[in-house]
């Protein structure tokens, strides 16, 4: 049976059940997410597997991700395993006729997840990922805003992202973080994906960039954890993109400057000011002429965006809903990233989308320098880390 017709809810097994996975098993499980049932787990881990077993005992639990998708169990799968396996698995699983839900970043490379779009399509299957800060209340605002024309014509963006703050430990949890060969990158591929990819859906993609990614600079890792993005588009609208995982404490302030005002996104508030003419008239217009402004002010609201990303993923498959977070669109931040990276290895700006051939290449060179060689884990429990899913951005 697929779908169920009676519950109507979609049959779903998890992949990768660490930090993220379990608490989306969770949230699954206890019926938090409309919608969705807990059908099937899978973790490669032996030792997670166990526990597994023991922690949801009528939920059948597998080690190996084929044994899942072929179980005949579920309809969609969710993968929540460390990132370069997010295409292969999910190639498989549209292969088996599945639904498939990724977790942030789609891959490490722009090169593998096109293939897993090509897979996505062909298959007609639901692709979603998991970019929860999507459902964030003022992020939509301000893609309305920016969207509907009310901001004018786009100016100027700088994001400030430095409070994705990490201890050692956390690096320390498992051995393929932070490692060429384990993660592909760092910051900007582990923790400022939900920004990148913001900062796209809002404001739309650079046409290039320049970067600088800082190597270890506050942690003993093998990746950056400090990185400037300076981008331009084609209008010649400017970005800077800071973010780090070494600042304590550390600042989250988007800025949006467009011709007929301004979004300022910071400590859960959005603010706009909005001109009554724009910038361009008024720049012609004579001394005397005044162009007064009005500031709106649009609060957040504490919201489990995680499960409405889950939710929604449900009902685009059960009731035809639009998707929030398209697989399709996941592309988008990485080649950002792909391009920030290029841009700081060959010391030049990139023009966007990026050569895959030269970003692989020179990714290949620094897995070859890399201290761990394939995916590896040790599912460490990183406990304290699920505390920063309490907030919401
Ligand atoms: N959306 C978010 O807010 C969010 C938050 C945290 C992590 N993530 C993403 O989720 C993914 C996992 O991160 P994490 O912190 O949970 O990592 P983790 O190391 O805690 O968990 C990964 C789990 O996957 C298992 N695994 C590894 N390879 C596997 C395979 N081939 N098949 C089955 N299981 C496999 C491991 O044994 C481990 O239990 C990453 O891509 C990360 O970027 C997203």
């Amino acid at each position: 049976m697929s779908v169920s017709e009676t519950d109507k809810s979609l049959r779903v097994g998890i992949i990768g059940i660490g930090n993220i996975g379990s608490a989306h098993a969770h949230a699954i499980y206890s019926g938090e997410v409309k919608g969705m049932k807990l059908c099937a787990l899978c973790d490669s881990d032996e030792k997670v597997s166990a526990r597994l077993k023991e922690q949801y005992p009528d939920v059948p639990v597998f080690s190996a991700h084929t044994e899942l998708i072929n179980s005949k169990l579920v309809d969609a799968v969710v993968i929540s395993t460390p990132h370069y396996y997010h295409p292969p698995i999910a190639i498989d699983a549209f292969g088996a006729g599945l639904h498939v839900l990724t977790e942030k970043p789609a891959g490490v490379d722009c090169a593998s997840v096109k293939k897993m779009c090509e897979a996505a399509k062909k298959s007609g299957k639901a692709f979603g990922v998991m970019f929860n800060q999507r459902a964030n209340k003022i992020f939509g605002e301000a893609k309305r805003i920016v969207s509907s024309g009310e901001l004018g014509e786009l100016r100027r963006v700088v994001w400030i992202i430095t409070n994705w703050y990490r201890k050692q430990c956390y690096y320390d949890s498992g051995s393929w973080r932070a490692t060429w060969s384990g993660e592909g990158g760092g910051v900007l591929l582990n923790q400022a994906p939900h920004n990148l990819d913001l900062w796209q859906w809002i404001c739309g993609m650079p046409k290039t960039l320049r970067a600088e990614c800082y190597i270890a600079k506050r942690h003993n890792i093998e990746v950056e954890d400090d990185a400037t993005i300076f981008a331009e588009y084609e209008n010649g609208a400017t970005a800077v993109f800071i973010t780090s995982t070494g600042d304590f404490p550390g600042t989250n302030r988007l800025e949006i400057t467009g011709s007929r005002g301004k979004l300022v996104l910071e400590g859960g508030k959005l603010i706009h000011t909005k001109l009554s003419m724009d910038e361009l008239d008024y720049r012609a217009s004579d001394n005397d002429v005044k162009n007064p402004r009005e500031t709106v002010e649009i609060l957040d609201e504490k919201r489990n965006c995680h499960c409405l990303i889950l939710e929604n993923f449900a009902d685009s498959i059960l009731n035809g809903a639009p998707l929030l977070a398209s697989g399709f669109e996941a592309i988008n931040e990485l080649e950002i990233s792909n391009a920030a990276y290029l841009s700081a290895w060959q010391d030049k700006k990139i023009a966007l989308p990026v050569n895959d051939d030269d970003f692989l290449k020179l990714l290949e060179e620094k897995q070859n320098t890399s201290s761990v060689h394939g995916v590896k884990n040790d599912s460490n429990n990183y406990s304290n880390y699920s505390s920063r899913w309490n907030t919401n951005w």
